[in-house]
């Protein structure tokens, strides 16, 4: 089992939502955070409001030079990365055709640039990341975990075509990238995992229409949205339990599974 206490924790979007949680969970256990987001002022606020060992930087996940001078931050601030999050993400939603209800022909599809930024952010962006930190935690002999989160839209949700192909390419990438790392014999120092949550009361689900958000809810069992710190403690668990690699583990309240996301 790994301890968190003295541990490093880089974790991107962690100015806000589940990032933070995470990043104030591993503080309260002894940790230490290289806290990353393209929000400067909240990145200000949340440093503020975790004290301990924290270091914050701007990036934008999307650019590489980014992404390589935050896993060096890590090294030169605290020595070692163990626990890699790349959290940030967003949404955009819509449909890839949009009908006319009356005519019966499409009136709108989803533009490119709409589709592109959700794959540069939420995918390129956790590439860009986790191969930075990973390169980092191999060349300086770190033990830890990479935690991806992928999500239940992963399982196919009408309007999100451009989150939903980002978030299931988050649920291949720990079986990816354990069976490379096994081939290398680095599997034994790092794993790699990814949670699936189902709707998390952050910002960016309680912004939603109340309306929507209330015909979600009718489908969880649980009967409220999941709170960012039971995704935290699902975090902390696969990176203590050394047993649990390569694979994705869904938190959703018992959330209807399929088409409905
Ligand atoms: N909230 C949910 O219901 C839910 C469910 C499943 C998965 N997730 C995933 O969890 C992660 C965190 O989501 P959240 O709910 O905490 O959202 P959030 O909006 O509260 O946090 C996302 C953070 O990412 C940052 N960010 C956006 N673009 C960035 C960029 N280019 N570079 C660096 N930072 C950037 C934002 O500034 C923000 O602080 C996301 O990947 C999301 O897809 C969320």
């Amino acid at each position: 089992m790994l301890e968190i206490k003295d541990s490093v924790a880089v974790i991107t979007g962690g100015s806000g939502g589940i990032g933070l949680a995470l990043a104030n969970y591993w503080v309260s256990k002894g940790g230490k955070v290289v806290l990353a987001d393209i929000a400067e002022e909240a990145l200000a606020n949340a440093k503020k409001q975790l004290g301990g060992e924290v270091e914050t930087m701007v990036c934008d996940v999307t650019r590489e030079e980014d992404c390589g001078a935050l896993a060096d931050k890590a090294i030169e601030a605290f020595g070692k990365i163990n626990l890699v999050a790349p959290f940030a993400g967003i949404i955009m939603d819509g449909l890839m055709l949009a009908t006319d209800r009356e005519t019966g022909k499409v009136k709108n599809k989803m533009a490119l640039e709409k589709f592109q930024k959700v794959v540069d952010i939420n995918l390129t962006g956790v590439f860009l990341t986790v191969r930075e930190c990973a390169e980092r935690m191999v060349n300086n002999g770190c033990k830890g975990l990479v935690c991806l989160i992928s999500s239940t839209g992963s399982l196919g949700t009408a309007g999100q075509i451009n989150y939903a192909s980002t978030k299931a390419a988050m649920s291949v990438m720990p079986k990816v990238i354990t069976a490379e790392f096994f081939r290398r014999g680095l599997s034994g120092n790092i794993r790699c995992a990814a949670v699936a949550p189902g709707y998390v009361g952050t910002p960016m689900v309680k912004n939603m229409n109340q309306k929507a958000l209330d015909k979600i809810l009718n489908d969880v069992p649980i009967g409220r949205l999941i709170e960012p710190e039971e995704v935290v403690s699902l975090v902390a668990e696969i990176y203590r339990n050394e047993a649990l690699a390569g694979d994705t583990y869904f938190i959703h309240g018992g959330l209807r599974l399929g088409s409905r996301g």
